[in-house]
């Protein structure tokens, strides 16, 4: 009995020995069996600033007018900053600006990211610019505040509850519907029409069917397609499905081969905000 616990204890101490010295990478089994192995742990000197507004999930109908604030136990050294980061959820914590006040007005930058949720966080970093302001150093002084998050959706979309299900196809990519746009109005030169002549709102004697506002009549029209796959399959095949009221062979039949597959995604992506309104 006792040479078994001999031999234990002499397993033990040669596993001990493995752990420590086999440059294992869990370090939380090395830290807790020997301490002095612990990594060199990075002491952060300064605790982290407090977010203040706006306040948990708060929900903004327009991008044009978003400013964080948070506060610091102390004001900043001179070569300290703090980084601002937004994100999606699911997307890297990437800083979008560094600034001196506890506050930032992002709505510049908000104004081009479209609908949907957003994380966001503040942390004192230090920092050097050199000549031409480009960071130099950068080392974060303080930990990461907590986390909060807020969303920016239409009127309409929050009455429609669609920001509760942000992943809900109805968003949009408005950089991209906004180079759908242009084509969508203006079209290419003479050869390629515009949407626009022919999908024209509140027209008196409608040519084609108006798009506005028609997102559950495509998403119905076939249901194997979700409704910017249908949007797309009309620009290929615009007489396969003929919405009652209206005629076939009068769609421009081509668009399908004279516009690229980008120039096709952005009026797809435009014709989508339309429908979703
Ligand atoms: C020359 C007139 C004309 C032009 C230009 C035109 N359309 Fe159409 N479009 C129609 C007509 C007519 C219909 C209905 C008959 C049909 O489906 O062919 C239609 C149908 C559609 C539909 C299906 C609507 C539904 O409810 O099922 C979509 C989507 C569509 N067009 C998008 C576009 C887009 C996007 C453009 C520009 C790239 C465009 N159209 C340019 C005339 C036009």
């Amino acid at each position: 009995m006792r040479s078994i616990t001999f031999t234990l204890t002499l397993l033990m101490i040669a596993l001990l020995i493995t752990a420590c010295g086999g440059g294992s990478d869990d370090s939380s089994t090395a830290a807790e069996i020997t301490p002095e192995a612990a990594p060199e742990t990075v002491v952060l000197a300064k605790p982290a600033p407090r977010t203040v507004a706006p306040t948990d999930g708060t929900l903004f109908e327009d991008s044009r007018n978003i400013k964080l604030e948070w506060d610091w136990h102390q004001p900043l050294a001179e070569d300290e900053y703090f980084d601002v980061r937004v994100w999606r959820p699911g997307d890297v914590d990437a800083g979008i600006t560094w600034v001196k006040d506890t506050e930032a007005d992002i709505s510049a930058w908000m104004a081009e990211q479209g609908y949907g949720h957003f994380l966001w966080s503040v942390t004192a970093v230090v920092a050097e610019f050199d000549a031409n302001g480009q960071p130099i150093i950068y080392d974060e002084v303080s930990g990461d505040s907590p986390i909060r998050r807020f969303g920016v959706f239409t009127a309409e979309m929050i009455a429609q509850n669609l920001h509760l299900t942000a992943s809900a196809d109805r968003l949009i990519d408005a950089e991209l519907a906004a180079a759908g746009e242009v084509l969508y109005n203006e079209g290419l030169g003479t050869a390629v029409p515009s949407c626009l002549s022919c999908h024209i709102p509140d027209a008196e004697v409608l040519l084609a069917p108006s798009l506005i506002g028609t997102w559950d009549v495509m998403a119905e029209r076939d249901p194997a397609l979700s409704v910017r796959e249908y949007i797309e399959d009309s620009l290929h095949r615009p007489d396969r499905i003929v919405p009652e009221g209206f005629y076939p062979g009068v769609m421009f039949q081509t668009y399908g081969t004279t516009l690229t597959p980008e120039q096709i995604e952005a009026i797809v992506e435009y014709t989508a905000s339309l429908a979703a309104q």
